[in-house]
């Protein structure tokens, strides 16, 4: 069957201009020409699955569809071969070896680290500042996991404060890293000297955290390492390189991805104010000024709904690749080999047909939720290659906001038009807002 090609394909750059101009409206609009569509990379024609069977066809389907392409590519270069950049052959095994360390039994004391460190990074921010609000989400994302990860470990806080800001010295650069022509990153250009400063200081900070670990190992069982440096039944575990580029993995994964929720979250509120005073009188209502508890997650209905409305429209990962690695049909659509393949849960996510109103910011649709069919929601993916943090990232989104929410009331003090930053995740670029401190202790009526 004939696969619809997207129009508006220019000569030699093809769709890239709509796609970095705005990454989430541009996925979103695919699904209008059809079932299966492609579209132009520059000169390179990618697939792109649009309804939710296909798009789990392909997920599901590892021995088909493999975890690559020049993005890929390009970070495994870098941070290694974590979880989230190996290919199909090895994932198994690592997802076995690493899958206990993020069991829920062990989520309520990862939560327990994340609200000291979120109420830290929270109570340094001062009444009537303005804050970047990406740069600030990202921080604080990065001192939890951090905080998670390193608990009752000798990594020292300080050097704490010097990880993080190698992490984001390489969270800046790293799209264009990515992008540009391997040849481009070696010229000695500020950008580039930053780029690789960084990744060289990040690499040595968590070779050390690791090899101090592992020759004093901490028996406290609330830190992330602890269970990560745990063997199996069988005896197998990770080695010393595997943990680095595992964590190198998690903060690459798990930072900009928090980060850009909780920015898209901020926005969304800012310009729908019903909503802000509803989190208000939920948090007043059943948190009284306190920090939250495990327990309290489940009685925070409004405040998951927020995140879960957030994750609907902004998604995170506008598109991620995957290769063809034989020739393969997707329903009635044949794909041959070595095709670049596209994943993007914008496409199902902002359908009319699943969600009434796909553009409005609508948290109530999931206080009571009607049914969806499987893969209408796909954040944080699907199959075999799922998010692993998923649970952990749900838990910390809601914490950050509901902490957030009780010390600080906020409105939107950009100067420059917000818009998707053309990102890995694409966030609001420009976004600012102004605080006021807020009595925590007050309820609402
Ligand atoms: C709101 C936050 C997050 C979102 C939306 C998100 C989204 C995703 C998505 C869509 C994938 C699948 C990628 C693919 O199929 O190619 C993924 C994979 C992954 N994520 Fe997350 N993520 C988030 C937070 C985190 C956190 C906090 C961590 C670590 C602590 C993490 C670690 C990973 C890893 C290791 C993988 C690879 C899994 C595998 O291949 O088995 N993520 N994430």
């Amino acid at each position: 069957m004939a696969i619809s090609a997207v129009p508006g394909a220019s000569p030699v750059i093809g769709h890239l201009v709509p796609l970095m101009r705005n990454p989430v409206a541009f996925m979103s609009g695919l699904a209008q020409h059809g079932d299966l569509v492609t579209i132009k990379f520059g000169l390179k024609t990618a697939y792109v699955p649009c309804t939710p069977e296909l798009i789990r066809d392909m997920l599901f389907d590892l021995d088909t569809f493999e975890k690559t392409g020049p993005l890929f590519e390009q970070l495994s270069r870098l941070f290694g071969h974590g979880l989230a950049l190996c290919p199909n052959d090895d994932h198994r095994r690592q997802r076995r070896l690493i899958q206990p360390a993020f069991h829920k039994h062990n989520l309520p004391a990862y939560f327990s680290s994340a609200v000291e460190a979120t109420t830290e990074v929270i109570a340094s921010w001062r009444d009537n500042g303005v804050l970047n609000v990406f740069a600030e989400t990202r921080a604080l994302a990065a001192e939890v996991l951090a905080a998670t990860i390193f608990v009752g470990t000798t990594v020292a806080r300080q050097a704490l404060h010097a990880f993080n800001k190698q992490l984001a010295d390489i969270l800046d650069q790293i799209l264009w890293q990515m992008l540009l022509p391997r040849p481009f990153g070696r010229l000695p250009l500020p950008g580039n000297r930053r780029f690789q400063q960084a990744r060289k200081n990040f690499k040595t900070i968590l070779d050390e955290a690791v090899d101090a670990y592992l020759a004093e190992p901490s028996s406290e069982t609330t830190s992330l390492l602890y269970h990560l440096t745990q063997p199996l039944t069988t005896g197998e575990k990770l080695t010393k390189e595997e943990l680095v580029d595992q964590l190198g993995t998690f903060f690459l994964a798990g930072t900009e991805t928090t980060a850009t929720t909780l920015s898209w979250t901020l926005h969304l509120l800012s310009q729908n104010p019903q909503y802000k005073e509803a989190l208000y009188a939920e948090v007043d209502d059943r948190l009284a000024g306190r920090r939250p508890a495990y327990d309290d997650l489940a009685q925070l209905p409004v405040t998951t709904a927020v995140i879960t409305e957030t994750l609907r429209l902004y998604p995170v990962t506008a598109f991620l690749t995957r290769v063809a690695r034989k020739p393969v049909s997707l329903g009635k659509h044949n794909i041959p080999a070595g095709a670049t393949v596209i994943f993007s849960p914008c496409i199902v996510q902002h359908r009319a047909a699943f969600f009434p109103e796909p553009e409005k910011f609508d948290p109530y649709r999931w206080v009571s939720p009607a049914p969806l069919p499987k893969g209408a929601l796909i954040p944080f993916g699907a199959g075999p290659r799922k998010c692993i943090g998923d649970s952990f990232a749900m838990n910390n989104a809601v914490l950050f906001l509901a902490t957030i929410a009780t010390h600080w009331e906020f409105e939107d003090s950009s100067t420059k038009c917000v818009r998707p930053g053309f990102n890995v995740s694409p966030y609001p670029q420009h976004f600012r807002i102004r605080l006021h401190a807020r009595d925590p202790r007050r309820r609402r009526t």
